[in-house]
């Protein structure tokens, strides 16, 4: 069974998913802590109701960002932590927090990266007209929203799109893609290779999904 924690920042929707995921018995994987540098956040509340460790650990707290890092760190260690999940944990790690955790450490973004890192993404998927835009799931690396790629949900934009109606979508999307790549990971499945990922015994769709779709 593998040891996870999520790290979270606010709402906890994608915790909600990994919860829900690994209260089903054949689940290979359990939630060992949740930790949120917000206090308020309604993640700690959906952690609590589960009977999970819900801790705020605060980057208002410490002096700099190693020391606010090393307090996450340990409570990762103590909880026996394997694999570390960001679900919507909005503070960059720096570099040796990323390399203690390397490949163990992924985090879920709302675009289909490299596109619309950082924040506002739906926003930026509708300025730009893209007419696809998703989530990615990848392995952290130091730089933000970046590192080896291990799934991608592509998502259409439609023409009446808004940024809540793009973002609702896109975030369904989330929901059925953490959880099944975390039990991916627990089942030792997933390798990165010179920054690469490969998963075994998965496959691939194979055809091209076209938006708008064709009319003959
Ligand atoms: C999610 O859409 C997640 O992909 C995004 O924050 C949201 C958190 O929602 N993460 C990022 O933008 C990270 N760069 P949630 O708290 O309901 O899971």
């Amino acid at each position: 069974m593998l040891k996870i924690a999520v790290l979270i920042s606010g709402r906890g929707s994608n915790l909600q998913a990994l919860i829900d995921a690994s209260q089903k018995p054949d689940y290979p994987a359990r939630i060992a802590c949740v930790v949120s540098n917000v206090a308020e956040a309604q993640g700690l509340e959906r952690a609590r109701a589960a009977n999970i460790p819900a801790l705020a650990i605060s980057h208002r707290d410490f002096k700099d960002k190693p020391s606010f890092e090393k307090a996450i760190d340990e409570q990762l260690t103590q909880h026996g932590v394997q694999l570390v999940c960001l679900a919507g944990f909005m503070r960059l790690l720096s570099p040796w927090f990323v390399d203690r955790w390397r490949d163990r450490l992924i985090n879920i973004h709302p675009s289909l990266l490299p596109a619309f890192p950082g924040l506002d993404t739906h926003q930026k998927a509708l300025d730009y007209g893209v007419k696809f835009t998703g989530c990615t799931v990848h392995f952290v690396r130091a730089e933000m929203d970046h590192g080896p790629i291990i799934a991608q949900a592509a998502v259409p934009v439609l023409p009446n799109d808004t940024e809540e109606t793009l973002a609702a979508r896109v975030l369904e999307s989330e929901h059925h893609i953490y959880p099944q790549i975390v039990h991916w990971i627990a089942e030792s499945k997933v390798n990165v290779l010179d920054e690469r990922v490969f998963i075994a015994g998965v496959n691939s769709p194979q055809s091209p999904l076209l938006n708008p779709a064709l009319t003959d």
